[in-house]
């Protein structure tokens, strides 16, 4: 059996790991033979060097087995779900559980919590005061009975070993790694015994993936681990060159999915990414019924059904009803303490989304080391994006926070130029890339 310090140092060198060295590195990991450096020593080694086809799957299968996975009752339904790589502003999970819920999809999401620049699900969701998302299968089970879905992320008994390397990834530089990636998303994902899972691989400044090629090799990776393992799997690649949506924060994000189930206007790329999510769910879930899908699922937001489901998954999670009733006054943001503004006329070319989640750390409302809570409250506001024409002077975007900061030089974040640009497509398919 290797030592830890000689599994890091293969890594270093670039060799492959023995699938039983690795095994032994992450069950020691653990059980507290391998420490937290150790481990941030060898993801770091992962992160440079990168991981094969082989050690993905092993660490997939570690993380899978490292919990409990979920009881194979189904009741009747298929069983989908799906995950994003991560972004800024990225929230079409909160409204997709609930509308494939009142659709007849069982939705046993796992989701995680903001992960270096990145938002995540778990946070946002944590802004309406009594929600408990870490459960036992057993416990969950009993939720996606009586809802057909739940918000869950990493517990005791659910994907261990992701919610320890999650955490430590985020604090120490080593999560843009197509390998790490793909393990962390398929080893819990899996554990939800899926029919089918739909992934949304985000490449642009505000992704792990900055270009569209690195987006395409981490989505060749997850598909081909997710077969691999079992379960089908359908990507769609889209752009993360800007926040998605108008809001990005944790509680201003809820506050924003919540008008999109609430079947009303909202941002229109967060709308088209979120629509075309839930069409591939719902076209996983029942291959055979592809009539007029879209129409259906804005009908189900239109008619308040989904923000009912939405409305019935949370009291179930242990949120009061009278919080529950008043979700428009807890989420809304705190004081506007700041207004970013154009410093010339022309068009909105570029936003730098990584710029923008880093800014949301330093105003609280993500981690910066491992034991530092969270402030749900704060927010940036986008009034301009991509390919918008703006006036010098106008204001582009809205801080509001809990204390003051210093805000950024508008060179910092966006790029104004002379020429209207060419938006790329919101929404592509694997195949079509
Ligand atoms: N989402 C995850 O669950 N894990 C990652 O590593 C990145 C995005």
């Amino acid at each position: 059996m290797k030592t830890p310090v000689e599994v890091i140092e293969i890594k270093k060198r670039g060799e492959n790991i023995a699938q039983r060295d690795l095994e032994d590195f992450l069950a020691g990991y653990m059980q507290g033979s391998v420490a937290d450096y150790q481990m941030s020593a060898f993801l770091m080694a992962a992160c440079i060097k990168g991981l094969s086809e082989e050690e993905v799957v092993t660490i997939t299968s570690c993380i899978k087995e490292s919990g409990n996975c979920r009881p194979k009752e189904n009741f009747g339904k298929p069983v989908i779900d799906k995950h994003s790589t991560g972004g800024v502003g990225d929230k079409p999970t909160i409204v997709l559980l609930p509308l494939l819920a009142s659709m007849g999809v069982l939705v046993p999401t796992l989701a995680g919590r903001g992960l270096g620049h990145t938002g995540g699900t778990v946070d946002k969701l944590e802004a309406i005061p009594g929600l408990k998302q870490q459960y036992s299968w057993a416990d969950a089970q009993k939720l996606l009975e009586r809802n057909g879905a739940a918000f869950l992320t990493q517990s005791d008994d659910i994907a261990r070993l992701d919610k320890r390397l999650y955490a430590l990834r985020d604090v120490t530089g080593t999560v843009d790694s197509i390998g790490l990636i793909t393990s962390s998303i398929l080893g819990k994902k899996l554990s939800e015994e899926l029919d089918g899972l739909v992934l949304d691989v985000k490449y642009g400044s505000g992704a792990f993936m900055p270009t569209y090629e690195d987006a395409q090799s981490l989505a060749s990776l997850l598909m081909k681990v997710s077969t691999f393992m079992g379960t089908e799997a359908k990507v769609l690649l889209t752009d993360m060159n800007e926040p998605l949506g108008e809001w990005a924060g944790n509680g201003v994000e809820v506050m924003e999915a919540l008008m999109m189930l609430r079947g009303k206007a909202v941002e229109r790329r967060f709308y088209e990414v979120t629509i075309s999510l839930a069409e591939a769910m719902y076209q996983l879930a029942f291959p055979t019924d592809s009539r007029n899908v879209r129409e259906r699922l804005v009908a189900r937001l239109q008619s308040g059904k989904a923000y009912e489901k939405f409305l019935d998954i949370i009291t179930a999670q242990g949120v009061a009803k009278e919080t529950a009733d008043n979700l428009d006054e807890i989420l809304a943001p705190p004081e506007l303490i700041g207004v970013v503004r154009s410093d010339r006329a022309g068009y909105v070319s570029e936003v730098n989304a990584h710029a923008l989640g880093t800014l949301l750390i330093k105003m609280g409302a993500g981690r910066r080391v491992l034991s530092d809570g969270i402030d749900h409250k704060p927010g940036l506001r986008f009034l301009k994006k991509r390919g918008d024409k703006v006036d010098s002077g106008e204001a582009l975007m809205e801080v509001y926070a809990s204390k003051e900061i210093e805000l950024p030089h508008i060179s910092e974040i966006y790029t104004i130029t002379d020429e209207d640009v060419k938006l790329p497509p919101y929404v592509n398919s694997l195949e079509k890339s």
